[in-house]
Parts: C-alpha cells; structure tokens; sequence
C-alpha cells in the first residue's frame, strides 16, 4: 500500500464498530463528549454493532454511560450536539450488507477514520469488509490492542492491514501512550540535560515498573482467558514505558524518529526465557464467569528484563502487574547505584537506601527524586527525603480524549508503528510458548512469593 495523499487531512467522519461495547461505554462515549465539549469534534460519528438497537436506544446507552463517567453530563448543549452527530448501523461483521449500510451512513465523507474498538478476532474481517466495500481510500483504521497475540499473529494481522491501508493510515492505540505521565517521561528525560550523565549502567542499579490493580477481571474473564497479563498489559503498556526510559534521543520531535529510537530498544531487548519469569493466578480466578475451571492464564506476572545495549547492558530491568493485589499502583522506579565511598555510618550501602527517580503514574502522577539528607545533630547521619518535581493537575485530557483527537487529526506520535508491535512481540515469543505454571496468589497479597526474587530490593512497596 502506497502513502495516503492526506495522510495528515482531518477525518471528516468516524465509523465507531462496537459502539455497543464496554470499551465504548467506559471509554470511548466519555472521551467523545469530552471532545465535542472542547469543540474538536464536529464531525458525523456512525456507530456500528451486532445489536438490533434504534438510534433512541443509542441515545440513551450514550446518556448512561455519560452519567456513569466521572465528568457526568456537566455541558447539556455539548450532550445535544455528540447526541446530533450520531448515527447507527446494526450489522454482522461477517455480511457484506453492513458495510454497504455503512457507506450510505457516511454520506458524502472522503476521509472517514475507522475506529475498531471490538474484540481481537474480529480485527481482520472487519479491515478486509472495509476494502472490499471501497470504504479504505483515504480512510484511517484505529485498532484497539491487543494487536495480535503472538509474532506470527501480528505479523498476519499487518499483512491484512497493509493489503487494505498503507502503513501511516493505520492507528494502533495503546492507551498508556495517551497518559499524560507518560508523556512525561519522554520530555522530563530529553527536556533535561542532568540526567543523562546518570542515565546509564554507569549509575543505574535497576529500573523497577510496576502495575498492579487492587481488583480482579470483573466481567471481562471470558476476554482475560484469551490474554492473560503479559498480553494484556506487558507486550504493551509495561514495554512502552520500557522504551520511553531506555531510548536514545530521538533526531526530533517527529512521530517516526520517537518510533525508531523505540524499535531498537525492543530490537535490543533479550528475549525472554521461562527462568525470567513468575506466572501467578488469583484465588478464585477459575470460578470467575467465563473463565474456565481448570485454566492456567496468568494474573500475575513479575519479570527480569535485560537490554544488551552499550547502555543497559548488565541492568536489570523488573517489570510486575497483576489483578488483586495489595494496592493499585503504577509506578517507575530508576534505583541509583550507592556512592563508591562509604563515608558515613548511614552511607547507603543497599537498594533501597540509596537515590532512586521515581515516576509514579497511578493513583496519582508525581516525578521524585529521592536523595539523602543529613538531621539535625552533631552525627552524620541523614534522611532519605523526595523532591517533587511535578504534581497531577486538575482537568487533564483523558488518554482516550487525546488519543481520539490525534487519529483524528492525523497525529501519529502517540501510536505505535508496525515493526516497534512486532519487535516487541518477538521478546515474548519464547514465554508464551514456554513457560512456568501459573503459581496460586492470595488476593490482596503481593502475588506468589517466587516473584520477590523479580524486584529490585527482592522486596515489595
Ligand atoms: C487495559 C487492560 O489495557 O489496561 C486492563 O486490558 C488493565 O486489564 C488496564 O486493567 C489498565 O489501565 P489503567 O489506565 O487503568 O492503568
């Protein structure tokens, strides 16, 4: 597939399949309204799905899942106006005649932006009844993750994109991306020049990053059987935030150079082996609904990364999430090496004590710096004390508002191109084949004891 010619045009419609879904009613319906509130969206909006509905019953899934949303409906005309750009086609995905019904629902849009918010496996049907329908030229497709579930997966699915959309009109969302925490990362570490003497082997003991939810699959079990934790948040979420911490500086401020520097990490990364990993399922997993009885899908996942990098090489990465959990917490933790001489009876000695960056994405978003500080007193004796560098402030984009209005747009920064998917698929590869049994976990524990020996401090939080 060659370039589009308005690669960069606004859409000037959006076809929503799977209007009808949870990702839409948690997600999508919110950052929508939130976008006609701001004014960047005034264009027709169709709305397909399986489920014989009328637009009335459209309108009102729209209202509750509004008043479900933290911002409820706080804007009554910009309610009425996302309410006016809707329309709706009731369609197999398999029929040809759903796509035909979709283009008379665009009317006279050129350049509509597809947007597949549905279940993974039906991805490639709906990219190829686009085709053949005549509904791709100057359209863009944005996929919802996770894009494949293996190397060989992906690879196929982007043979199937690529025969219907060229590359740069093919928008796979990733919505840690959209965080604005994230975003930090990338501009806190090149927006800085004192980090990068330190930001090497030279001076970084370990990076440790962590997602855990206090919660289980709720009622996505029968999805979660067909995932599991390293498909549905390390393959992904965990391994971005990998690449924005361990990449060269890109050449500029362009969506490809980012893009570019992040393959490499990926490319640099040690696949994985079952010895650098610890498969955890919690309690009660198996009678959750849609989960089966005797299932070995991981709920929790603690991992050992390396990078062989001239930068990296030698640095342990962690990496850990899981459902259940003690606590929710997103957090980036960059441990420092101590200092070479230990001139104190307090000078730090262990991880743990000695300075650490911390990004911290969830509950709330902070950067801190953590350095010793001497008490009062006639000893030489300190306190390891954080600096904030920055707090969460009020009012901020959600990642789905931002991500929504830059496929729109045409802004591809934030997505994630085809070689960096596959790239970091290959790290994987080798665990999804082989791997340790899923080890039971207590909910609201930490996950199964065998994960301490995959933390920085072999301790937790
Ligand atoms: C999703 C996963 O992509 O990310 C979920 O499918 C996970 O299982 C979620 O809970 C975490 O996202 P966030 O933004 O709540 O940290």
């Amino acid at each position: 597939m060659t370039k589009h010619k308005d690669s960069n045009a606004h859409s000037d419609a959006l076809a929503l399949f799977g209007i009808t879904g949870d990702l839409a009613y948690k997600m999508i319906i919110p950052a929508l309204y939130a976008l006609v509130k701001r004014g960047a969206l005034t264009i027709p909006i169709v709305g397909v799905a399986l489920e014989k509905w009328d637009l009335k019953q459209l309108h009102a899934r729209v209202k509750d899942s509004l008043q479900h949303s933290a911002a409820g409906i706080d804007d009554k005309k910009a309610f009425n106006k996302l309410l006016a750009l809707l329309s709706y086609v009731s369609g197999d995905y398999t029929h040809p005649e759903t796509y035909r019904a979709i283009k008379q629902a665009l009317g006279k849009a050129k350049r509509p932006a597809h947007y597949l918010a549905i279940p993974p496996f039906l991805f490639e049907n709906v990219i190829q009844g686009l085709g053949s329908a005549g509904l791709a030229g100057n359209a863009r497709v944005i996929v919802e993750k996770p894009f494949g579930r293996d190397l060989a997966s992906a690879r196929e699915l982007n043979r199937v994109a690529h025969s219907v959309f060229p590359e740069d009109a093919i928008f796979r969302i990733d919505h840690y991306l959209g965080k604005e925490a994230i975003m930090n990362i990338l501009y806190f570490r090149f927006a800085n020049s004192f980090l990068e003497p330190i930001w090497n082997r030279n001076y970084i003991s370990s990076v440790q990053i962590t997602l855990a939810e206090d919660f289980g699959v709720k009622t996505r079990g029968a999805f979660y059987e067909t995932v599991g934790c390293l498909r549905d948040v390390i393959q992904n979420h965990l391994f971005q935030i990998v690449a924005l911490l361990a990449m060269e500086a890109p050449t500029r401020q362009d969506p490809d150079a980012v893009q570019t520097e992040k393959v490499k990490v990926f490319r640099a990364m040690r696949p994985l082996t079952s010895a650098d990993l610890v498969r955890g399922q919690y309690a009660g997993y198996r009678n959750e609904p849609g989960v089966a009885k005797n299932s070995d899908v991981e709920t929790f996942c603690a991992l050992r990364l390396f990078i062989d990098s001239w930068r990296w090489e030698g640095v342990p990465w962690y990496l850990r999430s899981g459902k259940y959990l003690e606590q929710t917490v997103n957090e980036v933790l960059v441990e420092l090496k101590p200092p070479p001489q230990k001139l104190f009876e307090d000078s730090p000695t262990l991880a743990g004590q000695t300075n650490y960056l911390r990004f911290q994405l969830a509950p709330h978003s902070s950067i801190g710096l953590a350095a010793r500080v001497k008490k009062k007193g006639k000893k030489f004796i300190g306190d390891q004390k954080e600096l904030f560098l920055i707090e969460e402030e009020p009012g901020e984009q959600s990642p789905y508002e931002r991500l929504l209005g830059d496929a729109i747009s045409g802004d591809r920064t934030l997505f994630t191109r085809e070689d960096a998917s596959e790239a970091a698929w290959a790290v994987i590869e080798p665990v999804l084949k082989e791997h340790p049994h899923a080890l039971p976990y207590r909910k609201g524990s930490w996950g199964p004891k065998e994960a301490q020996a995959f933390t920085a401090q072999g301790d937790l939080p």
